[in-house]
């Protein structure tokens, strides 16, 4: 059925099938992943049906056609390939985790895994961001400039880790960092010219994949071994809910299960907390009203800015709140994901084969001006309560949706506000030169490094 106000064109497919012309979408994609999905939508409307050789996927904005997959028919939209395929999607990396399993497996893990991250455990959590944040803070003492995307990756890491496997990985930071860079090259050449070739023909980077998975490996067993040894008592963290589960037979989890849901919580868990504040510091430097009203927010609630947050200041703090939202909804970090059914079903009017690939592009949802008047501008109070009430349902999806939402978005938000609260007391970010680029890969990150000055601010 044809939606009101969606934009369905007559023929929405585009016919990629012929080798050059495969070659060449995916030359355009390379070079511009978002402009290039961008001109789909142009042309073809709210639906594209993209054919490639022995590909196909439907690309989506719509936040009705979005609400289908994630919740409406969510009972047959499965992730698909780009997670569980063990040679091209994210399973090489994760394995079977949270973010990748299927079916009854997943509802299981899901279970497990949740209480870990249910809004009272996370509050737990919040001493422990505190502390890391300061640390990061300590080390800018005297400093002029910042790498800001060391330092927020480094700090997220480290406050994953330590609240969720009650464990400091200090050292092994730069390999975990390493191993993500490897992993978003790794999406970064599915959509490229080389994804179209058989796997085995990219042997350079399968060398470096292999080598960052071993990175990985050896880090998480040996944070299991470790923990295996202090003996299995429960220590409340996620880590051990996982050592101490049994399954109905009163079988453990294996280690290999064990690791995938670790790495999984380490990659998912920390890069996009970290991404979405690198774009709020740019964000907030180039917006310097809504800086301002921050900034009185803070010394209205923190004493001049001079005391530390607790979780209730937090919550007197919402413009706080509707800056992260906004940064968020201008830079989705997880800008895509797809799932594929296990039936044919119609979206729209759009006829998607079982096994299809279906694309979430959020990032176009985000910044569609039927639902984002003046989409390109950054205003926070688009999330005030009464705005937020307004809104297009299905129009936002930083944390995707349905049965499958982010597990940890409670925990991002916290730490993410928390984070710019603290970091926003003492200090100003300002951009050292022109505003960084895009580079949309596995999440959307900023091209290049971030390097800003620093100006305190009391
Ligand atoms: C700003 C920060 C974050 C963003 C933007 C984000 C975004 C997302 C999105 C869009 C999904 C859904 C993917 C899909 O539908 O295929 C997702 C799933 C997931 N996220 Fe997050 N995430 C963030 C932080 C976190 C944190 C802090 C954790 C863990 C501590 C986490 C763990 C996960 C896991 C395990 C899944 C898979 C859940 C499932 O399928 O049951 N994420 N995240």
């Amino acid at each position: 059925m044809l939606r009101e106000d969606s934009q369905v064109h007559p023929n929405s497919v585009l016919d990629a099938s012929g080798l050059l012309t495969a070659v060449g979408l995916m030359r355009d994609l390379e070079r511009d992943f978002l402009g290039t999905s961008k001109s789909w939508f142009d042309e073809y409307g709210d639906i594209v049906y993209v054919k490639t050789p022995g590909f196909d996927q439907v690309v989506l904005r719509h936040p009705d056609d979005i609400h289908d997959v994630l919740v409406g028919r969510s009972d047959i939209f499965i992730k698909d390939a780009t997670y569980t395929d063990p040679q091209r999607g994210l399973f090489k990396f994760l394995g079977n985790g949270l973010l990748n399993s299927n079916g009854s497996f997943w509802k299981r893990q899901r279970k497990l895994t949740a209480p870990a991250l249910h809004h009272r455990r996370v509050a737990g959590y919040f001493d422990m961001m505190v502390e890391s944040t300061n640390r990061m803070l300590d080390g800018w003492v005297g400093q002029h400039t910042v790498d800001v995307e060391a330092a927020m990756m480094h700090t997220t890491l480290d406050i994953v880790t330590r609240s969720l496997f009650n464990t400091a990985i200090p050292l092994d930071a730069p390999r975990i960092a390493g191993a993500m860079d490897v992993i978003q090259d790794f999406v970064g050449r599915q959509n490229s010219p080389a994804g179209l070739l058989p796997e085995w023909m990219n042997i350079p980077a399968l060398i470096r994949e292999s080598r960052a998975s071993g990175e990985l490996d050896e880090i998480v067993y040996r944070i299991i071994r470790e923990r295996r040894a202090q003996g299995e008592h429960d220590t409340g963290d996620l880590l051990s809910m996982l050592l101490a589960a049994r399954d109905d037979d009163g079988q453990p989890m294996s280690d290999v299960q064990i690791r995938d849901e670790i790495v999984t919580m380490f990659l998912a868990g920390h890069e996009t907390t970290a991404n979405t504040m690198n774009w709020t510091w740019v964000l907030l430097a180039q917006n310097p009203d809504a800086e301002r009203l921050l900034h009185e927010e803070i010394d209205r609630v923190l004493d001049g800015g001079r005391r530390t947050p607790t979780l209730e200041d937090l919550k007197a703090m919402p413009y706080s709140l509707q800056i992260i939202k906004e940064s968020m909804r201008l830079y989705p970090v997880a800008f895509t994901f797809s799932r594929m059914p296990t039936e044919d079903v119609m979206l729209g009017d759009v006829l998607v084969k079982k096994g299809t690939s279906v694309v979430v592009l959020s990032y176009w949802t985000h910044h569609d001006p039927r639902w984002w008047p003046n989409p390109e501008a950054f205003d926070p109070t688009r999330f005030s309560p009464e705005n937020e009430a307004n809104q297009r349902k299905y129009a936002y999806l930083p944390f995707g949706g349905g049965p499958r939402v982010c597990v940890g978005n409670g925990f991002a938000m916290m730490e993410a506000q928390l984070m710019l609260v603290m970091i926003a007391s003492r200090y100003r970010l300002r951009l050292n030169g022109p505003a960084p680029e895009i580079d949309p890969l596995l999440t959307i990150r900023v091209k290049g490094d971030l390097k800003m000055a620093l100006e305190a601010r009391n």
